[in-house]
């Protein structure tokens, strides 16, 4: 049956692989980028998410069967938090309304292998308990103390969005309301985002060494899509509140038996 969905970050690598799967599968997508999409917005910006709901809503008829946010940055600079982490909750819980109007509503994002690794702390607790604005400016501060610190920026978004998700998941809103709620969390990806560090044999091979992936190493975008595409498709009826690592074994050789 041919379905209604709407992916951020469709213009590259995963959101592409994931838009590019769902049209091959005869779905209708409704492409999120900063450009080359259907709405071209900003999501570090409210006015961006807000035209982004409003948008939608027109060009769906204001009923959606799948939402992806798969939209991000891994710069080490705070806008990295602001979409992220307020840019991916921004689109699901805006587009929550749409997707209980479907009959088999599913919802996605993308995580991060890096979700489990170092984070700053302060920016976490900022991002959970405090403002945007408040995290944002943690975030500049981390910028602010050159690349490796500013850096935190990314593995503290992607360990907040893990969170937001394993809470919101069961609940009545989504849960109650029939609507699984997931995310995949991928080891090293080949994309523009990871192109420069995999540009040269030394950066491959450091990339390699840091992350390990013993089965397969790194892998196109295709394999996320695949996996972002059953997630939410109707024959997912009740996986939920998983942070899923597709990641050629990484999680199993860092965190080995610690996650029981
Ligand atoms: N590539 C990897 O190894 C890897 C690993 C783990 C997680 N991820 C995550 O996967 C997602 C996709 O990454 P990718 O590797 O496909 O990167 P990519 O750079 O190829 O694609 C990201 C897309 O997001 C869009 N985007 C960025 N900022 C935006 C904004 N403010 N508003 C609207 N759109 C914006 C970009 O324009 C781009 O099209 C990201 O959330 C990333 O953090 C990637």
């Amino acid at each position: 049956m041919t379905r209604s969905y709407l992916v951020t970050g469709a213009a590259s690598g995963i959101g592409r692989a994931t838009r590019d799967l769902l049209l091959e599968r005869g779905h209708r997508v409704i492409g999120v980028d900063l450009r080359n999409a259907d709405i071209e917005v900003d999501l570090t910006t409210a006015s961006g998410r807000d035209d982004v709901i409003g948008r939608a809503t027109e060009l769906s008829g204001g009923v959606l069967d799948g939402v992806v946010a798969v939209a991000g940055l891994s710069a080490p600079i705070a806008a990295t938090v602001a979409v992220n982490y307020y840019g991916a909750v921004a689109t699901l819980e805006g587009l929550r309304p749409l997707l209980a109007k479907s009959d088999a509503p599913r919802a996605a994002t993308v995580a991060s292998m890096t979700s489990i690794g170092p984070f700053d702390e302060r920016l976490l607790n900022a991002i959970e308990s405090g403002t945007e604005a408040e995290a944002l400016g943690r975030g500049k501060e981390l910028e602010d103390s050159g690349p490796e610190i500013g850096y935190l920026n990314y593995p503290t978004s992607k360990r907040a969005l893990a969170r937001w998700l394993r809470r919101q998941a069961p609940t009545e809103a989504w849960a109650g309301a029939g609507i699984p709620l997931n995310a995949i969390a991928p080891g090293i990806v080949l994309t523009p985002m990871t192109e420069p560090l995999m540009a040269t044999p030394e950066g491959r091979e450091q990339v390699l060494q840091s992350v390990p992936m013993p089965l397969n190493g790194p892998m196109g975008p295709a394999a996320p899509a695949e996996l972002l595409v059953w997630l939410t498709s109707e024959v997912n009826t009740h996986v939920t509140g998983q942070v899923v690592f597709i990641d050629g074994g990484f999680d199993a050789v860092t965190r080995g038996d610690s996650t029981w």
